[in-house]
């Protein structure tokens, strides 16, 4: 099979490697000079922006399907275009990616379908009056969110109304561009975070190991929201119990919802959610994987995940493809340069990751370049450093053996990636 893969970060480098392990015989290309993708997939040049030369390639190389990573192109309709050539594509249509891409969209289909959410309301700037009324009638704190795309930096958690009110006249007056045209105001919901992602070729789906992602830079998340600084998986806060309310309440009905509304979700959803007193509520969907969640589920899995992939962008899920380790812990610690989510350098070398390696570990790229043989750092997130265990404590300790084997100018890490998990085990 011939997959052609969109995206260029830990995650895409974790997918390009789950889909060459596959047990059908797997060829990966991609256009992305991540180190670690170039390792595993055959380097093709093309403009992730030019649709019509990536399909003319899918064309000319009688490509099997495409794989889209990340939010943005899904956003843009690349699957639409795509499809409209005859190419099967696992990712969401321009209009299911809205789930994603549109927060007020994403709230109202929740409130449509009865899935449990933050009480929220909508607002542009023609009813800012009214977004006052609304902020003055929550208690503290309070959620604002920036409607579009804003790469994680759209959310604000505000200690006061006050505080609300002006991130709100901020949002209008442009400083989160087009994005925050139209915010989203809500009630602020106490609990443990987690996520979890389901296959789905817009009526079927498989649900794949629960995680929880750490957002925050510095432990004990504190300090600022980061795309992700480590995940582990599966995370024990979600028990069986709410596992079932989450398929019952969350999963089955938005996936129900979307197809009956007319446009199904084909791809990953993401469901990003709260949890607390065994019940969850979610706090975002995306319509991609999850970076870091993927590096730390897709290791668990066994089976063919092409032909999962596969079976999904064209139309009928063969759920048996795959099936989940049960008696294995991941975790993944994420290996960033210090500076990020700000200002942060590029361009050092990078020591130590076959040593990882050989202790067990797995080391995804997320931005990293190959120069004259030699790695460089290339991003803000730089490697995701995975270990396995038959308990957390064990995939805990074997990620942080494995950190502790990579070097680079700058590196910069959580200590306490999966810490949260310990107090549910
Ligand atoms: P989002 O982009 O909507 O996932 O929001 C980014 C982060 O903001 C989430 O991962 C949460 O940590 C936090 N957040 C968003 N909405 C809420 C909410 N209603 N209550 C509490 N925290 C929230
Ligand atoms: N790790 C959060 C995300 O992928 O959106």
């Amino acid at each position: 099979m011939k997959v052609l893969l969109i995206g260029n970060g830990g995650r895409e480098h974790c997918l390009a490697w789950k889909l060459k392990n596959s047990s059908s015989e797997v060829k990966v290309f991609s256009p992305s000079n991540n180190a670690g993708i170039q390792k595993i997939a055959e380097f093709v040049e093309l403009n992730e922006k030019d649709y019509a030369q990536i399909s003319r390639f899918c064309i000319d190389e009688k490509i099997d399907f495409v794989v889209v990573g990340p939010e943005d192109p899904l956003a843009n309709g690349i699957s639409d275009y795509f499809r409209s050539k005859g190419i099967p594509v696992f990712g969401p249509s321009k209009l299911a990616a809205r789930i994603e891409a549109s927060k007020s969209f994403a709230k109202n289909f929740m409130k449509r379908h009865q899935i449990p959410t933050a009480h929220f309301k909508a607002f542009t700037y023609e009813n800012f009056s009214e977004a006052k009324k609304f902020v003055q009638s929550l208690e503290p704190p309070i959620v604002v969110k920036a409607d579009g795309l804003a790469a994680g930096k759209g959310v604000v958690v505000c200690p006061t109304q006050q505080e609300a009110i002006s991130v709100i006249e901020r949002m209008f007056a442009g400083e989160f561009g087009e994005s925050g045209k139209m915010v989203v105001v809500e009630e602020f919901l106490a609990g443990e975070e987690a996520s979890i992602l389901a296959i789905t070729d817009g009526n079927d789906y498989l649900l794949l190991p629960t995680s929880q992602d750490h957002k925050r830079i510095l432990d004990g998340d504190k300090g600022k929201n980061t795309g992700g600084m480590g995940a582990y998986s599966p995370t024990p806060i979600i028990k069986d119990k709410v596992l079932e309310q989450i398929q019952r309440e969350i999963i089955s009905p938005a996936i129900k919802g979307m197809k009956e509304e007319g446009f199904p979700f084909v791809g990953c959803l993401y469901a990003g959610l709260m949890v607390k007193d065994g019940y969850a509520k979610v706090v975002e969907f995306n319509c991609r994987f999850g970076d870091p969640e993927t590096q730390a589920v897709l290791p668990l899995l066994k089976g063919d995940f092409a032909s999962l992939l596969y079976s999904a962008a064209t139309g009928k899920l063969e759920k048996n493809y795959l099936y989940v380790s049960n008696e294995l812990f991941s975790c993944c610690v994420v290996l960033a340069s210090a500076g990020y989510p700000d200002h942060y350098q590029k361009g050092y070398q990078i020591f130590g990751i076959e040593e990882a390696e050989s202790i067990g570990c797995l080391v995804f790229h997320s931005g990293t370049i190959f120069s004259d043989d030699k790695i460089f750092t290339n991003g803000g997130r730089v490697l995701g450093v995975v270990g396995l265990g038959l308990t957390l404590p064990d995939a805990i300790k074997k990620a942080y053996e494995g950190v502790e084997k990579i070097n680079f100018e700058n590196k910069y890490y959580r200590k306490d990636i999966g810490i949260k998990g310990l107090k549910y085990l």
